[in-house]
């Protein structure tokens, strides 16, 4: 039987008592799916395992979304985020790959951009730095339990613009391409959910551009105002890397993002999956 360990006084435990390289029984799904939703966060260590255990495991969780057009892995269930080329060498700093790991250093929820967000994602670490990398998560639940209530009063019913094309030009003005603008135009994400019983969650992050019905002034100063008070250090988890951990988590109850590491001079190579949303958030709205 897995035991789930808590890794944070709000949110995330670590899971033992699993081998995921023995596949997933129907068992084990059942308190996976259960612990993911309680913990939104839960670190799997020692899972030495290859893509197709990694599916395996995801899919535990639900369909799978496959990969946008753009990034490594693209049609297929896996995404591959590394600062490698094809032959195994470390990339030049100006490659895309290098941008696109910067624009992970921005606290986002993964696929907020798509018409129906993503549910959960599982990183699995293939190789790590030794030093830096790290992986930070924020609970926007306990970020909504203790927000004041004059914000809170400007989030309840409200619609954020998720815009992608936006989001990735603020990294580097050229990191988007016209074909990635057209393919994920604005989308209307709620900025409050209810996705399961333990307790409605902010959802917002790095593509939120602008808030429904707001000049665009308000809407910045409201969303900032907003992620400022959800990423403060009491919400956070900071999650080290060993090899070989696989970290799954709810993406309509945490934030998360990437921190530096000598990416000129160390390999890091982390493989995702990403559980597709049921629904748009519209419709988990709190
Ligand atoms: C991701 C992501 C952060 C990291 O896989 O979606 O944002 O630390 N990763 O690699
Ligand atoms: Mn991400």
């Amino acid at each position: 039987m897995p035991e789930a360990t808590p890794l944070h006084p709000l949110f995330a435990a670590q899971v033992t008592g699993i081998d995921l390289r023995r596949g997933v029984t129907a068992e084990d799904a059942v308190w996976l799916r259960a612990a993911l939703d309680r913990h939104a966060v839960l670190v799997l260590p020692g899972q030495a395992i290859d893509d197709a255990q990694q599916v395996a495991f995801a899919e535990a969780f639900g369909p799978l979304e496959a990969t946008r057009p753009g990034a490594r892995g693209a049609g297929s269930p896996l995404i591959v985020l590394s600062n490698l080329g094809p032959d195994g060498d470390i990339v030049l700093p100006s490659d895309r790959q290098v941008l696109n790991n910067l624009a992970n250093r921005q606290w986002h929820h993964d696929s907020s951009f798509k018409p129906v967000a993503a549910r959960a994602s599982a990183l699995s670490a293939r190789a790590i730095p030794a030093c830096g990398g790290e992986t930070e998560f924020a609970c926007m639940r306990a970020a909504w339990a203790a927000l004041p209530e004059p914000l809170r009063a400007q989030v309840r019913g409200r619609v954020a613009l998720h815009d992608f094309g936006w989001s990735r030009s603020r990294v580097a003005p050229d990191l988007v391409t016209d074909a990635e603008r057209m393919q994920h135009p604005p989308v209307r994400q709620a900025m409050l959910l209810a996705e399961n019983p333990h307790g409605p969650a902010l959802y917002l992050g790095a593509h939120a551009r602008s808030v429904e019905g707001m000049d665009e002034a308000a809407g910045r100063a409201l969303i900032e105002a907003l992620m400022d008070f959800a990423t403060q250090p009491r919400f956070v988890y900071r999650h080290a890397w060993t090899q070989h951990d696989l970290v799954v988590w709810d993406n309509r109850a945490v934030l998360h993002r990437a921190t530096p590491f000598d990416s000129h001079a160390e390999r890091r190579v982390m493989v995702r999956t990403t559980i597709a949303g049921e629904r748009p958030t519209l419709a988990a709205a709190a």
